[in-house]
């Protein structure tokens, strides 16, 4: 199938939603670590969801403002259409989050609830764009244990699947409270972890 790779390359992008208030924090460290392991054709974005507010999701109505293309849209309805966009147009979404009480942060949450408010804005057919995409998750933990991260990981996947979207896998380690990694062997680690997005890139 070489040639095949060659005459048809499957173009794979990523974006990274970065779920952390700290920025520069370990968990972001790790998803860049991991990002380092990717083919160098596969296009990659790095979002921050700090920011995004809460208007369009209450009553898990769609946010017209936000959605509106014009330039006179509040900065975070801005912010909520850049993210919106972000989510549509790349094939592979890469939640970035600590692990905030077995789960993910506030804002990572905040950013899958406007999910369910672009579900129910007929005219973005955001269901039938996330089909076959695929979602991943990047996550550091301070004292617990990778398995204290089930919930995160479970939401997730179950997310995934609702969507009809694959799961791409959790790349879980602990960190320091500093905002380090604990295990500085992790970057050889991290760096295989879309291993299997890099083979599909390469075998389709
Ligand atoms: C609100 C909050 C909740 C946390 N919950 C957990 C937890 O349930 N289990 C755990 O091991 N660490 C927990 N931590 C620690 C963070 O997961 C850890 O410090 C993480 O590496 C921070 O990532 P960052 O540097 O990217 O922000 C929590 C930290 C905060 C601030």
């Amino acid at each position: 199938m070489a040639g095949r790779v060659l005459d048809e390359p499957r173009a794979r992008s990523f974006a990274f939603m970065l779920g952390s208030p700290r920025v520069g924090g370990a968990t972001e460290l790790l998803a860049r670590r991991a990002a380092e392991g990717l083919p160098a054709e596969a296009e990659r974005s790095w979002l921050r969801l700090s920011g995004l507010h809460h208007s369009g999701v209450e009553g898990f109505g769609p946010s017209s403002a936000a959605l509106a293309k014009d330039d006179d849209r509040p900065d975070g309805d801005r912010h909520e259409r850049l993210l919106l966009d972000a989510t549509l147009e790349h094939t592979d979404i890469v939640v970035v989050s600590p692990l905030y009480w077995y789960s993910v942060s506030a804002q990572t949450k905040l950013y899958l609830d406007h999910w369910a408010a672009w579900m129910s804005h007929a005219d973005l057919d955001f269901r039938g764009r996330m089909r076959g995409k695929t979602l991943w998750a990047v996550s550091t933990f301070a004292r617990g244990q990778a398995d204290d991260a089930e919930p995160l990981v479970g939401m997730l996947r179950r997310t995934a699947r609702y969507l009809d979207m694959r799961w791409g896998g959790a790349l879980l380690h602990q960190a320091r409270s500093t905002g380090e990694l604990a295990d500085q062997e992790v970057a050889h680690h991290a760096a295989a972890f879309f291993g299997p997005a890099h083979a599909e890139l390469r075998s389709h």
